[in-house]
């Protein structure tokens, strides 16, 4: 098996050391990956600073041309890059798949936008006598080089979620993969190496999360874009005050069924859901549906139905066609997994299916009657368990939503029009889905987190406002 090479400045190399990815189902070695020695990550990032200004100056048409190229051969390639997210991450090949098909879609539109981009917005001064003959023209310019920090549960699309605004924006960007999940990342790397994007512009740098501070201390690299564990986001926010950093971190998604949404068509579709994505990718996805807030005239209806289709779910090989759940990226997250459904079974909750590890595979669980102050009811799990509870009315479940930290998505299953709307100004979130569980996302929304869950947002064109910053040019002496 040969040895990934990482990506320094758009050219491949590798260091003096290397590190395994293994497959977590079966332990398998999925591959070997170079490491960048330190003088090689101080090449790349003052490669990175050097091409700032000529990078923002690329015309529109070359960062489209290249966003198009990277969508166009992540089509081509979608078989052999999902079986390789598939192999890193442990993800069941089908969702791997739609992971391909998203990341071609964050391309596509960073493409779009790169050519609608920075037209500019004309305000007219002479609102005042100071002001006349004066106009003022606003466009956008790049904070700098991006540090792009991305996570291990949707290896290639929330890599594609740093790297493309980046792009699309004219800012240098700086790669840093999860340990567990570098190689989609390379593989972006090689795509982006078949354009002509000016050499320093991009890097993926496999360093290991250990020097990790050292990059984010970087004064060359003043924004910061991060998708992880919420400990970590905000140590690195903490630690460089003065910079901009964008984190996308967790949350606890929570999935209301209401009163309205009652009939037996009504509550398979919220059933069949709410157990799809409380196990999509191994409920590894910060939208997952951890909470289940149903209203008491339809619970008992409901809890079955939700029982019924989660036992449903094929648990096994990722690589198979038919596997709905596959590993956690690891068995000790699985063991984490585990030790906190034993914590809220042991002080009284109810296990209504699941419960079981094997290995790195956590079976597909549900709870009832969770105790509050158990670690399941106050963080996020991460893992394939959803709790359910039974509340009195609309205003019930809204404040069972918002008892708690996080606010990144909610599901509220209701075809009442007055209620989507009431649901959205009365819930702590970056986004409320109405009919569908809280796992919704387009790539083109804005993305992100209500209280602990985040600040800033992605989305292709929200990441490029937050990759740049409004730059005001003042005309004097005009016939307006
Ligand atoms: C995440 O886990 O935050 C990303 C979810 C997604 O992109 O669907």
């Amino acid at each position: 098996m040969t040895t990934h090479a990482f990506w320094l400045a758009g050219r491949q190399a590798t260091g003096d050391t290397t590190f395994d990815v293994h497959n977590s189902y079966d332990g398998r070695l999925v591959g070997t990956v170079a490491e960048p020695t330190e003088a090689q990550v101080e090449e790349a990032v003052a490669a990175a600073h050097a091409v700032v200004d000529e990078f923002a100056a690329t015309p529109a048409h070359v960062r489209a041309k290249a966003l198009n190229h990277v969508a166009d051969r992540l089509i081509e390639r979608t078989e052999e890059i999902a079986q390789l997210i598939s192999a890193e991450n442990g993800k069941p090949i089908k969702w791997a798949r739609g992971e391909v098909g998203r990341a071609v879609s964050v391309f596509r539109f960073s493409a779009e936008e790169a050519r609608r981009w920075n037209s500019g917005e004309a305000q007219r001064l002479d609102t005042d006598a100071g002001g006349t003959g004066r106009m003022a023209i606003t466009r956008r310019i790049p904070k700098g080089v991006v540090l792009g920090i991305a996570p291990f549960n949707f290896p290639l699309n929330l890599s594609a979620h740093k790297v493309a605004p980046a792009i699309a924006v004219g800012a240098p960007i700086i790669l840093k993969p999860a340990p567990a999940t570098p190689i989609s990342s390379l593989i972006l790397g090689e795509l982006l190496a078949e354009t002509d994007l000016p050499a320093g512009s991009w890097s993926v740098l496999t360093v290991p999360n250990d020097r990790m501070p050292a990059l984010v201390q970087d004064e060359r690299l003043p924004v910061i874009s991060f998708t992880g564990s919420g400990p970590v986001g905000y140590a690195i926010m903490d630690s460089v005050p003065r910079k901009h950093c964008t984190l996308e971190l967790g949350g606890n998604g929570a999935a209301v069924v209401l009163a309205d949404y009652a009939s037996e068509a009504d509550l398979d579709w919220a059933a069949g859901r709410i157990a799809t994505f409380s196990n999509y990718q191994g409920g590894q996805s910060c939208i997952s549906v951890q909470r289940v807030i149903a209203d008491a005239t339809v619970y008992d209806r409901l809890l079955p139905k939700i029982v019924a289709a989660v036992e449903a779910q094929v648990t096994g090989d990722p690589a198979d066609d038919a596997t709905d759940v596959g590993p956690l990226v690891s068995e000790d997250a699985a063991k984490r997994v585990e030790s906190w459904v034993d914590e809220a079974v042991t002080a009284g909750a109810k296990l209504l299916a699941g419960g079981k590890r094997d290995g790195a595979t956590y079976a597909p669980t549900v709870l009832a009657e969770v105790p509050a102050d158990v670690t399941i009811s106050c963080e996020e799990i991460f893992g394939p368990v959803l709790t359910v509870k039974k509340v009195d009315g609309e205003a019930e479940a809204f404040a069972a939503v918002n008892d708690s930290k996080y606010g990144l998505q909610a599901g509220v299953f209701t075809h009442d029009l007055q209620t989507a709307f009431r649901a959205h100004r009365a819930l702590e979130v970056g986004g409320v889905v109405i009919g569908d569980a809280p796992s919704y996302r387009a790539d083109q929304m804005p993305y992100g987190g209500a209280k602990q869950s985040g600040v800033g947002r992605e989305g292709v064109k929200f990441a490029m406002d937050d990759y740049t910053y409004e730059r005001v040019l003042v005309l004097t002496g005009l016939a307006l």
